[in-house]
């Protein structure tokens, strides 16, 4: 299939790229550059040894977009594209709004004009709020989200969820992302945050890279077995891996489909602290802080239903997630800047 990516040179799209590649597909890449750089594609070329096309475009773009499709016959979308730092879009909210949701509407109508009735979307275990239960099925209802990013992602899955009943040709695809760590193997293509690391694995790398002095662990006082919030990390190629099962469920016609992609396992912090530490022989120095608002003590996913469905599940353990985040780090030390 050929397959139009939203969002490619960012990083989960860039590892996808790779997978949908070695899975025989064809991709165009479509990204405005806002959180990446170009050089994680000439990267993910020298990995396939494949040209990929892309197209510095922003999705909100109307009639860039329509250029683009007119070129190619194009089969599916994977939707990576989007703003998704929580913090700042408490602080931004009609830049998120505008970017996520009017770039999706965009993205819809020129992909109905050209007839492309198949999207994959990037979702994430933010839409479930505090969770009703865990382990998280995909049958726990969707709850109050704490900040505008989750409220995109939350609409954005309602939005094609009504496009699929009023027209049940289309076939959607939701992931709910838990929490993507890891590096691609060969150590060429990452995670690469502007500024200061809002997430967990990029800041104990920098940490390990000697970017900054500790970790800010916030908060130990959760009700979890040591204190610290505990969250379901799942290795990017694994997740990458996903994509390329949801599009094997498009061709089989899915209509619509809601997977959770996690592993089903917790972690707390200290436990990712002490495991990175161990797998790279390394000290983590950290400080404890407050708890950070908005966040809950415990996420992880029941990951049955993609199993059980899609025939996917996570192969990597948390030795592969810190080993391949920190030889990411170590051989990148400004990531793609060089
Ligand atoms: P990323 O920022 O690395 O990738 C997103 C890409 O989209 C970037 O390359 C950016 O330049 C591009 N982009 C943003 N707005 C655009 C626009 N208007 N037009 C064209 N390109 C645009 O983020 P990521 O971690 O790879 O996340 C990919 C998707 O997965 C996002 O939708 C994100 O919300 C979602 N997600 C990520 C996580 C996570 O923890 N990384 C968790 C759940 C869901
Ligand atoms: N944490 C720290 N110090 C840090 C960063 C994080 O202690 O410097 C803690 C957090 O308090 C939390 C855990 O590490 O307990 C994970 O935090 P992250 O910021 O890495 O991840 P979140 O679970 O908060 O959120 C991430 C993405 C969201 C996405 C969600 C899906 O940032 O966009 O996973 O589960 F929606």
């Amino acid at each position: 299939m050929t397959i139009l990516v939203t969002g490619g040179a960012g990083y989960i799209g860039s590892h996808t790229i790779i997978e949908l590649i070695v899975a025989g597909h064809n991709v165009v890449v479509v990204d405005n550059l806002c959180n990446s750089s170009k050089i994680s594609l000439e990267r993910v070329e020298r990995i396939t040894s494949t040209q990929i096309p892309f197209f510095q475009a922003d999705i909100r773009d109307k009639k860039a977009l329509s250029d683009i499709l007119d070129m190619y016959s194009i089969d599916a979308c994977i939707h990576f594209a989007g703003l998704k730092a929580v913090g700042e879009s408490t602080a931004y909210p009609y830049e998120y709004y505008d970017n996520n949701i009017i770039g999706t509407l965009n993205l819809i109508s020129v992909l109905r004009k050209h007839n492309i009735k198949n999207i994959i979307f990037s979702s994430s275990a933010t839409v479930y709020g505090e969770p009703a239960t865990i382990p998280i099925t995909e049958e726990c209802p969707k709850g109050k989200c704490t900040n505008p990013y989750g409220w995109t992602k939350w609409m954005i899955e309602q939005m094609l969820m009504d496009l699929h009943t009023a027209d049940p040709t289309f076939n959607i695809v939701i992931l709910r992302y838990f929490n993507p760590i890891g590096a691609h193997q060969s150590g060429l293509i990452g995670e690469n945050p502007n500024g200061v690391p809002n997430n967990l694995m990029p800041y104990i790398t920098q940490v390990a890279v000697g970017k900054r002095e500790y970790l800010h662990i916030f908060g130990n006082n959760y009700d979890t077995p040591d204190g610290t919030g505990v969250r379901d990390y799942i290795h990017v190629v694994d997740l990458a891996r996903g994509h390329v099962k949801a599009l094997e469920a498009i061709n089989r016609n899915c209509g619509v489909a809601i997977y959770n992609l996690g592993t089903g396992k917790g972690y707390s912090v200290l436990e990712i602290v002490k495991a990175f530490e161990s797998v790279n022989g390394m000290k983590i120095p950290y400080v404890i802080d407050p708890r950070r608002p908005g966040d809950i003590a415990t996420c992880y996913s029941d990951p049955q239903k993609a199993q059980r469905e899609l025939g996917w599940k996570a192969d990597n353990g948390i030795e592969e997630m810190c080993r391949d985040s920190w030889n990411w780090q170590r051989r990148n030390p400004n990531g793609y800047e060089q």
